[in-house]
């Protein structure tokens, strides 16, 4: 099996459908937000305040180079799209899965997910997040191989939108 490489906004819901995904295909399930803090040993909003969003960015193309050939369900962050590299990579994958869903049900989402520390949103108004929501919409539509929105469906509809289209 090809890997399925999930992308999209904060909140999203990589994590939560890429780990269904991956038990209903018995694949592994890696998240790169979480391989990140593994190997760098820091959390994200550590490593943000201490070396900044664009050495974020260089760090998190790294590991997507590892990851994306593995055959597993691979959710990424929200930003992958940012970076030029990264696009390239996507681009280059036959299997790129976005979940997009509307901008308030996103926000209500990492509002609620008091766990996850995502720097960009603590730092952003609403306003400033929805302008960066607004700027992504087309850099995962080209990046995208799958487009699933999400609103209307249940988890086991989403799954298999994805499952079929693959
Ligand atoms: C980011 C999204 C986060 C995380 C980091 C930056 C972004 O991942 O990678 O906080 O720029 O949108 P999630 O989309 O999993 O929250």
């Amino acid at each position: 099996m090809k890997s399925i490489v999930l992308i999209g906004f904060m909140g999203s819901g990589k994590t939560t459908v890429g780990q269904r995904l991956a038990s209903e295909l018995k694949v592994p399930f890696i998240d790169c937000d979480d391989f990140f803090v593994s190997k760098e040993k820091m959390s994200i909003a550590d490593f943000f305040d201490r070396y900044g969003e664009t050495a974020f960015r260089k760090k998190e193309s790294e590991h997507l180079a590892d990851l994306l050939h593995q055959n597993a369900v691979i959710a990424t962050g929200g930003g992958i799209v940012m970076n030029e590299a990264n696009r390239q990579q996507l681009a280059a994958h036959p299997c790129v899965c976005w979940l997009t869903g509307d901008f308030e049900t996103i926000y209500q989402r990492i509002n609620s997910d008091k766990a996850n520390v995502r720097p960009l949103a603590e730092e952003k108004t609403p306003e400033e997040l929805y302008q960066l929501y607004n700027m992504r919409q087309k850099l995962y539509r080209e990046a995208a191989d799958i487009i699933v929105d999400t609103e209307a469906l249940s988890m086991s509809e989403i799954i298999e939108k994805i499952i079929t289209a693959r």
